[in-house]
């Protein structure tokens, strides 16, 4: 057995609907934040994605979490704080563009990179003058900071390259052994990671499109430039992690772009294709094209008339073609807007930038 994969992880279920307060008195948030405070790595719930959290100030617990994960060490972490009031003791300073974002979001999927204090572990910031910070909106994980009384480092809680976990099944899947606690709030409402906007300069960045959408946040700080998101090779990326392959399954994804019915046309075919090579087939598509597929595995990513929906059950679709050990996996694309947006960037990563455009043909 590896060394890592040593630890006794206890899942924690705890109940749904409960507000911050009553679970903060709870014997399960009592001992998780115990074990956050000396050292140990707690998964627990946000509104996003279960992250995998440990104390951003001590390196040790900092360094568990990338060995748990895999994670190569100069991807730095989002610190999470219990609430916005606790900012100033981590960052040097507020711009008003951050107070502007902050005062609209938080609690909430929005994450501020801004210059750090120096006073957490460097591990967190792999060397950066800067740290990604967020409040996050979930009662389990407030409860949890609140209680631990420390900033919480928490990257997604999957192992490195994996879709990031909406569930807490998710988790102990990839992190069974790895980790001391899950505590189990049931699904993630959002379903994608938080927005990363980087509010240093004058205008503010946007380096990684998530639950908060461009055009929201566009709206309330006046402009917004959106960052390429470091695939080009000419220029350091400006959030490190985007330069990692991504949220993949583990069969050959590709997208099929084009109107749903086009797609729909072009995905058959390549079914057919595919079966006569022998391959186990799976379609990642919506309630509304569902039954117009023949493949072994037809996987509906919630509804393409409700954005949201389709967020919240991406990273699950994902996981259930490895469930079904699907070999090659055709998906069907959204128009780049709004919540969508965010939906694309995750599956051009898990796909690798593979995409079929019909009028190639
Ligand atoms: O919703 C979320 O944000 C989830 C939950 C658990 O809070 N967390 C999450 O963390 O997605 P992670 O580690 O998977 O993604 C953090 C992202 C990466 O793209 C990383 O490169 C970027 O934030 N990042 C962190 N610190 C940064 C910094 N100082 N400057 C620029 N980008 C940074
Ligand atoms: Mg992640």
């Amino acid at each position: 057995m590896n060394i890592l994969d040593s630890k006794e992880t206890r899942w924690w279920k705890l109940p749904r609907g409960g507000d911050e307060r009553s679970l903060r008195s709870s014997e399960e948030i009592r001992k998780a934040a115990e074990f956050l405070r000396n050292g140990g790595l707690v998964a627990f719930p946000t509104e996003t994605v279960y992250g995998l959290g440990a104390d951003a100030t001590c390196d040790e617990a900092v360094s568990g979490i990338f060995a748990a994960k895999g994670r190569p060490s100069d991807n730095p972490l989002i610190i999470h704080l219990g609430d916005a009031s606790g900012l100033a003791d981590w960052v040097e300073e507020i711009t008003p563009a951050a107070r502007k974002l902050a005062e609209a979001f938080w609690p909430g999927p929005l994450t501020l990179v801004l210059p750090h204090r120096g006073n957490l572990s460097p591990r967190v910031t792999a060397g950066l003058p800067t740290v990604a910070v967020r409040v996050p909106s979930h009662p389990v994980a407030r409860a949890l900071i609140l209680e631990a009384g420390i900033p919480v480092a928490a990257p997604s809680a999957n192992r490195s390259g994996r879709p990031s976990p909406t569930e807490a099944r998710h988790v102990f899947e990839d992190l069974r052994g790895r980790i001391d606690v899950l505590l189990d709030g049931g699904p993630c409402g959002v379903g994608v990671e938080s927005s990363v906007v980087d509010v240093t300069g004058p205008v503010p960045v946007l380096l990684r499109p998530g639950g908060i959408s461009a055009e929201e946040i566009r709206r309330t700080v006046g402009s917004l430039e959106v960052d390429g998101g470091g695939i080009s090779a000419s220029r350091a990326p400006k959030s490190p992690g985007m330069k990692y392959r991504h949220y993949a399954p583990r069969g050959e994804l590709w997208l099929v772009a084009g109107s749903p019915e086009e797609a729909r046309k072009r995905i058959n075919r390549m079914l057919e294709e595919a079966r006569r090579q022998g391959k186990r087939t799976g379609v990642l598509t919506t309630e509304e094209s569902e039954d117009h597929y023949r493949a072994d595995v037809v996987v509906s990513c919630g509804r393409r008339s409700d954005p949201s929906s389709v967020a919240r059950a991406l990273y699950a679709s994902l996981r259930r073609f490895d469930e079904e050990d699907v070999d090659l996996i055709l998906a069907e694309t959204f128009p780049e807007e709004g919540l969508f947006h965010s939906v694309m960037n995750r599956l051009r990563k898990a796909a690798e930038g593979k995409t079929f455009i019909p009028d190639d043909e």
